[in-house]
């Protein structure tokens, strides 16, 4: 039978995607193999900034020269390039058999057949707007300790900057109840903390209308989703799930009634990962973002009110279209009024199809580079001193595996999502824990504690190390991508 490997590029609904197409073929037969001896290889794309879209063309265009000696090789593009450019890909780029849209994961074994009878090159990327199907986690028996849970795709945002309303299409929710059923049997086969994923997956709304409304919803109010009564739903039904996240919300529905679930739904972590991308209203307007800076920094500021010592983290653009430095300075006085712990800041990349196509595309490369540096030097700093001030604290960290870059301690992350390394573990297995840890040290990113003496006389024997899960994990703070 037929090897195949699978290449990520992007968000983690990309690598959620990516999940689904291994469940695909492995049930359809197909064993994994590295990418070097695999006979069909899976490019799932992204297409969010052009530098991720040019890492595709490239890896193309090796892989065309792999077909020269190996001639039955198929290549799959899947993801957002696949959505956006459909046949120019074939038409454009060699060597390329499949490409296939998010929506069409499923029909992935019964392309490939229909290629390995010897068709020609297949395009199929079609929204699957009238019947919207989730795939559902069918290895809940895995190692890992952490999954996302997909609430929603497509987007009905229209940020002026961004392709994702054309990669990923309208506005598609998922029926609480196949929500809730996935995180139980999840949790039940062991994981420990749950993310919930979708584009703007606090504007959810059930399509089976069978949530009871969450205290606080204001139903007139055109940003009231139905995302805090789900958070309710899921904390209730699956008791035993130790950690709730979600990613990515939009500020404008941070409503009321989110704010009051996060106060108090316990099991919901202390951090929340909130986009602003600029701190200058002139800009927010530009970006369509469709809230102002005061009304960001109060809502941020009423959730922390809500739940004291939660942490923000933030996305950011340099360098939109008409951004000047005191547009600029707006933004960087912006983190700094927020205090955020971890920044992801991209450089403006003109997408197909966007809005902001309009506007000329005028800070300089140089420009924006000399802005990110500043911005993330301002992060790198906030971030820096917030760990520092956790040095001599206890924390509770949920425990995801042994680190692969520090060799034998184990990391985790605390509901704040500081990652922290474990030492005085040697010999335990923590795998899925909670455990208390003396924060001794603080790291550029990270944290490193000592586990607690209570959690040490109560962990368990570590029984064969070889096997245990093995995870890096990828920073949560200060990214580079947009450089
Ligand atoms: N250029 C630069 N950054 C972008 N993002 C989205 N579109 C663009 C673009 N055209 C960033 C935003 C978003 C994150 C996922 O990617 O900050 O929140």
């Amino acid at each position: 039978m037929s090897s195949y490997a699978i290449t990520t590029f992007g968000c983690q609904m990309n690598v959620h995607d990516s999940e689904r197409m291994h469940e695909v073929l492995r049930g359809a037969g197909y064993t994994e193999a590295e990418a070097s001896v695999a006979d069909v290889i899976v490019l799932n794309t992204c297409s969010v900034r052009e530098k991720a879209e040019q890492k595709l063309r490239s890896e193309v265009g090796r892989l065309a020269k792999q077909k020269r000696n190996q001639r039955d090789l198929v290549v799959v593009v899947a993801g957002c390039v696949a959505q956006q450019e459909g046949e120019r890909l074939v038409k454009q780029l060699q060597g390329i058999d499949l490409v296939v849209g998010p929506d069409n994961i499923p029909e992935l074994p019964r392309l490939l057949e229909e290629l390995a009878q010897g068709a020609p090159p297949i395009v199929r990327t079609v929204f699957d707007t009238e019947t919207p199907k989730f795939l559902t986690a069918l290895s809940v028996a895995g190692a890992s300790k952490t999954a996302f849970v997909t609430i929603m795709k497509g987007c009905d945002e229209r940020c002026s900057f961004c392709i994702v309303p054309y990669t990923r299409g309208p506005e598609r929710y998922r029926p609480s109840a196949e929500i809730v059923a996935e995180i139980a049997a999840l949790v039940a086969a062991g994981v420990r903390e749950i993310t919930l994923l979708g584009q703007t997956v606090n504007s959810y709304t059930d399509p089976t209308k069978s949530l009871p409304p969450a205290p606080d919803a204001n139903e007139s109010d055109p940003d009231e989703s139905e995302f805090a009564a789900l958070l309710r739903a899921v904390a209730e039904q699956v008791p035993d799930l130790a950690r709730l996240r979600y990613t990515s919300p939009h500020p404008r529905h941070l409503t009321r009634s989110l704010i009051r679930a996060h106060a108090e739904v316990g099991v919901l972590a202390r951090h929340v990962h909130m986009p602003v991308q600029s701190g200058s209203d002139r800009l927010l307007k530009r970006m369509i973002r469709r809230y102002s800076r005061a009304e960001y920094v109060e809502r941020t500021a009423a959730l922390v009110a809500a739940v004291p010592g939660l942490t923000l983290s933030t996305d950011i653009i340099v360098g939109f279209p008409g951004e000047t430095d005191e547009d600029f300075d707006l933004t960087l006085s912006l983190v700094r009024e927020v205090g955020f712990k971890g920044l992801f800041g991209f450089k403006y990349s003109e997408r197909p199809f966007t809005p902001a196509r309009k506007l000329a595309d005028d800070v300089t490369e140089a420009q924006k580079s000399e802005r990110l540096a500043r911005l993330f030097e301002l992060s790198e700093r906030l971030l820096g001193e917030h760990l520092a001030g956790l040095v001599g604290s206890t924390q509770r960290v949920l425990v995801e595996g042994l680190d692969k870059e520090k060799g034998e301690l184990w990391s985790g992350r605390t509901d704040r999502h500081e990652i922290v390394h474990i030492t005085g573990a040697a010999g335990l297995d923590l795998a899925g824990e909670i455990v208390d840890a003396d924060i001794v040290r603080n790291n550029k990113h990270s944290l490193q504690g000592e586990l607690s003496a209570a959690a040490r006389a109560s962990a368990r024997p570590r029984v064969a190390p070889e096997k245990a899960a093995r995870r890096s994990l990828p920073l949560v703070v200060s990214a580079t991508q947009g450089a």
